[in-house]
């Protein structure tokens, strides 16, 4: 035992010693070589990649995001799953997957590309490969359109040529220049490769509230002959999103070319929440905060928000948008 314990010691120093000694040159690069190697390995490791690790579409998970997360919204709900899993299971798509959000304030639009990215990138909204613009922020300026429109199309080439599983969202798109609008355009078309770059694998998602009042007329119409909320269908609302999105001369997609090429698969409508989302939308956030659920809290805030028509008090004004900030008086 002693004798294996001296031979391992006289074994390490000399190991040791043998080190010190082979600090000549080449050995020196070879180190610093294997340790940069190792470090590129393992940062590479941690690092986002444009590769399956990274990017893996939970169905079940969006499914189930959809469910139990997305309050009041049915007809977004199936339309969103139907479009995100038909896209996401064809390995050839012909077309990126182009959806149009429509709807009144803090009803879920920005809420459901959370909820889309979280499906498909492990990183979800923070993934280097989900890119987020908002015209008032990005594009505020109508008189650099054209500087802005080739930064947006150089951004998107560059971006999906990284990666071509890349998700945009462009946020208040009915505040956005039609010229941009027209920029993204061949983006979204029928090509196999657009200066080199496939297209097809990405996900465009639009967001605006273009077409929200139709929304809401439909939603009280039905309120009103006492129907269930639930009973409005996607066609109903049709007649709605069209006159308001397309026949409006002042909104951005209508004087856009979008349109008239079919280039959105679907457009999504978000019915106004009423009182008892806004409570559902209150008791997830005190889910999210982990602190104990209190539905007379809930009930509280709920009633303290603004609810329209002002006799009959249906819909909330602000939507659910805002329950967080409003919730630390309550609690
Ligand atoms: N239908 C909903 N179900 C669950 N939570 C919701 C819903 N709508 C809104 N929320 C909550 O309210 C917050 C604000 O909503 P969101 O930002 O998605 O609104 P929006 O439709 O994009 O509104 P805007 O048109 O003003 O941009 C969300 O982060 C979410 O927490
Ligand atoms: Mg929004």
């Amino acid at each position: 035992m002693k004798v294996a314990h001296i031979c391992f010691w006289f074994h390490v120093s000399l190991t040791a010693s043998g080190l010190v000694n082979a600090f000549d040159p080449f050995t020196t690069t070879l180190v610093v070589g294997l340790g940069a190697t190792l470090g590129r390995t393992i940062y590479k490791y941690f690092q986002e990649n444009c590769d399956q690790k990274w990017i893996a579409y939970n169905t079940t998970g969006l499914k189930s995001d959809l469910d139990s997360k997305l309050f009041g919204q049915h007809i977004a709900s199936r339309i969103i799953l139907k479009a995100v899993n038909g896209f996401m299971s064809n390995n050839n798509p012909k077309k990126p997957l182009v959806l149009s959000l429509h709807g009144w304030t803090g009803t879920g639009k920005n809420f459901v590309s959370k909820l889309i990215a979280e499906s498909v990138y492990v990183e979800g909204m923070h993934s280097r490969f989900v890119h987020v613009f908002t015209s008032t922020l990005h594009f505020p300026h109508a008189e650099q359109i054209a500087t802005y429109k080739s930064q947006l199309q150089q951004w998107i080439r560059g971006n999906v040529t990284n990666c071509e599983r890349s998700m945009f969202i462009f946020d208040e798109m009915d505040k956005m220049h039609p010229g941009l609008i027209d920029g993204i355009k061949p983006y979204l078309d029928y090509y196999e490769k657009l200066d080199g770059a496939s297209y097809r694998k990405s996900i465009f998602v639009f967001l605006s509230n273009a077409g929200g009042d139709g929304i809401i007329e439909t939603a009280l119409d039905f309120w009103r002959e006492g129907k269930q909320r639930e009973e409005i269908e996607l066609k109903d609302l049709e007649m709605a999103l069209s006159l308001s999105v397309f026949n409006n001369n002042k909104s951005g997609f209508f004087r856009s070319t979008l349109i008239d090429k079919n280039l959105v698969d679907f457009f999504v409508p978000f019915l106004p929440l009423e009182y008892k989302h806004v409570v559902q939308c209150v008791l997830a956030e005190m889910k999210a905060r982990k602190i104990p659920l209190n539905h007379d809290v809930a009930d509280k805030v709920a009633q303290d928000l603004v609810y329209f028509p002002k006799s009959e008090r249906v819909f909330s004004v602000k939507g659910c948008k805002t329950i967080e900030s409003k919730l630390d008086f309550y609690i």
